[in-house]
């Protein structure tokens, strides 16, 4: 028996000291970024129905939302805005008193060591649901940018810390690149949604954002699944237009290519657990079926070990939590 050669690969493994001194990826407090929803009106808190446990909260109840977030250890958090009303151009995603800029100054009055991030989009704020101008029936490319990049001025004017544009029109970060230079805010990073796939995943979040397109779909700008090399041509024109972050998304379906944007870009790379990824736990989880704290542990997990620095998700402050607990 002494003869046989083979390699004992469970010795690494027989002890949960020796099995935590070789592993070799970790979540850290540091790499959540929180969403929150925050609504035009007051005294709403309302549970989004397909995604247990989240809000659409109005400016007076978000403070004790964010300060526990902050009490848990969560150091950035990205807001998005849903207007009391919408129009052709999305008017109130650059409005200086819109939602996003509202909430922004209240939440860095209060927390001016929280990283706020801005979602940049149109489609929460038109009558008609896209991300960019609508003609005929058409997304206009270049038409969309002047307002993308007014609506970035109009964060950072407020306060926000990142600029995380989402809408996936040609030449975005160009734009809001110049945008925020010209209005002398060379010092706020664009946290760019580089590689953004046409994603069934995304339902959940139209329903709690309210930006489902009133026709057709997002497929003329957004990625198609299927397509990996597309990925690294979408990547590459960001980095190329001075992106200081890039975001795959989503995430758990998609990480062969945090991987590639890994290995391809020195950025740092952030993975965006999107809402339908949150809510098919959930739901799981509320039948009994998976243990909620371990499944959780173990995507955010994957997706470290995929390549990314930062993970957007839902499930932000119970993470900080257990890792609380865990410590
Ligand atoms: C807006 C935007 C979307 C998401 C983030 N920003 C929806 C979309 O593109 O339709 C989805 C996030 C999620 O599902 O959690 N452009």
């Amino acid at each position: 028996m002494s003869e046989l050669e083979f390699r004992r690969h469970r010795r690494l493994r027989s002890t949960p000291s020796i099995r935590a001194s070789v592993r070799e990826t970790h979540v850290r407090k540091e790499d959540l970024i929180y969403p929150l929803f925050v609504l035009e009106g007051e005294k709403i808190k309302n549970e989004v129905p397909s995604m247990p446990g989240v809000y659409q909260r109005s400016l007076d109840l978000i403070n004790e939302e964010v300060d526990e977030a902050v009490e848990l250890g969560i150091e950035s958090i990205i807001l998005f805005g849903i207007p009391a009303s919408k129009d052709a151009e999305g008017t109130c995603a650059y409005d200086h008193n819109g939602i996003v800029q509202s909430a922004t100054r209240q939440i860095k009055e209060r927390h001016p060591q929280l990283t706020v991030i801005a979602d940049t989009c149109l489609c929460q704020f038109t009558d008609h649901g896209h991300c960019g101008v609508v003609e005929n029936g058409e997304i206009i490319n270049d038409e969309s940018l002047d307002l993308l990049a007014k609506t970035a001025v109009s964060q950072a004017e407020a306060g926000a810390d990142i600029i995380a544009p989402s809408n996936m029109m040609d030449g975005f970060v160009a734009a809001i690149r110049r945008g925020l230079d010209e209005a002398g805010y060379h010092n706020i990073p664009i946290m760019s949604y580089a590689v953004k796939y046409a994603s069934a995943f995304y339902g959940p979040f139209r329903d709690a954002a309210h930006s489902s397109p009133q026709s057709g779909d997002r497929k003329t700008y957004q990625m198609d699944p299927a397509n990996r090399r597309e990925a690294f041509r979408e990547a590459q024109s960001d980095v190329d237009e001075g992106a200081d972050y890039l975001i795959v998304k989503p995430a758990l379906s998609y990480l062969d290519i945090i991987r590639d944007v890994r290995d391809r870009h020195d950025l740092p790379v952030v993975a965006y657990n999107v809402s339908g990824e949150y809510s098919m736990i959930k739901a799981a989880a509320q039948n009994g079926w998976v243990d909620e704290k371990a499944i959780v542990m173990e995507k955010m997990t994957s997706m470290k070990r995929a390549g990314a620095d930062i993970i957007l998700t839902y499930f932000a402050k119970d993470v900080a939590k257990w890792l609380n607990e865990d410590k």
